[in-house]
């Protein structure tokens, strides 16, 4: 049996809203309000929502960079919620994280040597002369040349240096690898060159990704599994196969109408929803898509659904259902 490596169980993450003087808590942002996912080796993950909808705070919080509110979370059989300074250490070696914008998440007054040295010597990990050695295979596994390690992130395109921010997160034999929508800050023929290297890299080093993507068309090429998510929550989860050819919930198929490219499971209709996402301040009560959702029936606006297995792996928190 193929035990998941990384388990999410109903993760919240809550902020307060703090006013005054005193900053009294007068309210609280449900950023994230049940998200659930598994991942196992070697596989990839995607997970896919609007901005706004809790992605970004979701991953920060299973990573354990920011505290989670409630929820459970397992990497490798071990239960990491409320796990210790310590075992957060071991922890960061274990699970990297890759951001959107590659301008701002590489420190300019850095050179590529300290940008990928850092995490090492963080770790202890390739003393010495290993170090450069490392420093070099990295460049190149990335598609770099080793003569690039003495120069600045501004001396870079867009492209190379979010190969560079993929070779950080690999400076360290990470098991896990999240990609916080990796490729969105690039150009269009930038990004299938990203994608493809990431595809690559995670066949040779057997990584499993989490992909954070706003849009559908990005993960469909490198995502196992998807979890649709709707503000703060996880309304749907599948095989990539078994979203395309047979999404559940009105919310995946106004995803997948949307992808541009005619694909195969793609509905004619474009299916536009009205309607902005609602804030996660004041989420609506209910199921909260019911005041967008062309599929509401009675009773949707009182009720909250919850995550069910529907069979073959899928699951959708939907009263179709
Ligand atoms: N530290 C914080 N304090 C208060 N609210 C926050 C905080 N961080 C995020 N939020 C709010 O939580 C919600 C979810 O934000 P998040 O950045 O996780 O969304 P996202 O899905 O990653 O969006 P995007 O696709 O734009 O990156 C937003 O309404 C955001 O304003
Ligand atoms: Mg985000």
């Amino acid at each position: 049996m193929n035990h998941p490596l990384l388990q999410v169980e109903d993760l919240k993450i809550h902020f307060p809203i703090k006013k005054g003087l005193f900053s009294k808590t007068v309210g609280w942002v449900y950023a994230v309000d049940g998200v659930s996912f598994s991942l196992n080796k070697g596989e990839t993950l995607g997970l896919v929502g609007e901005s706004g909808c809790g992605k970004t705070t979701a991953g920060l919080g299973f990573l354990r960079l920011i505290p989670p509110t409630s929820g459970r979370i397992t990497y490798a059989g071990r239960d990491i919620s409320e796990a210790d300074k310590s075992t957060l250490q071991g922890l960061r070696k274990e699970m990297q994280i890759i951001f959107q914008d590659p301008y701002s998440s590489l420190n300019p007054r850095f050179t590529v040597n300290e940008i990928l040295g850092d995490p090492m010597e963080i770790h202890g990990l390739y003393p010495g002369k290993q170090r450069r050695e490392r420093i070099e295979y990295l460049l190149e596994k990335v598609g770099l040349s080793p003569d690039y390690a003495r120069r600045y992130p501004h001396e870079f395109s867009g492209g190379q240096r979010q190969r560079i921010g993929i070779a950080r997160a690999l400076a360290v034999d990470p098991a896990v690898v999240v990609g916080d929508e990796p490729v969105s800050a690039l150009d269009v023929s930038i990004q299938a060159q990203i994608i493809n290297l990431l595809i690559g890299l995670q066949k040779e080093f057997r990584l499993s990704y989490v992909i954070i993507a706003h849009d559908l068309a990005v993960v469909e090429y490198i995502c196992d599994y998807i979890a649709v998510m709707y503000l703060g929550r996880v309304v749907e989860t599948g095989s990539y196969k078994d979203l395309y050819l047979n999404p559940k919930h009105p919310y995946t198929r106004s995803l997948l109408s949307a992808i541009p490219l005619s694909h195969p499971a793609q509905t004619k209709n474009r299916i536009i929803l009205k309607g902005d996402v609602p804030s996660p301040i004041n989420p609506p009560p209910g199921c909260p898509f019911h005041p967008r959702c062309p599929e509401r029936m009675d009773g949707c606006d009182q009720h909250r659904p919850t995550l069910k297995d529907i069979g073959g792996g899928q699951m959708v928190s939907c009263f179709q259902y």
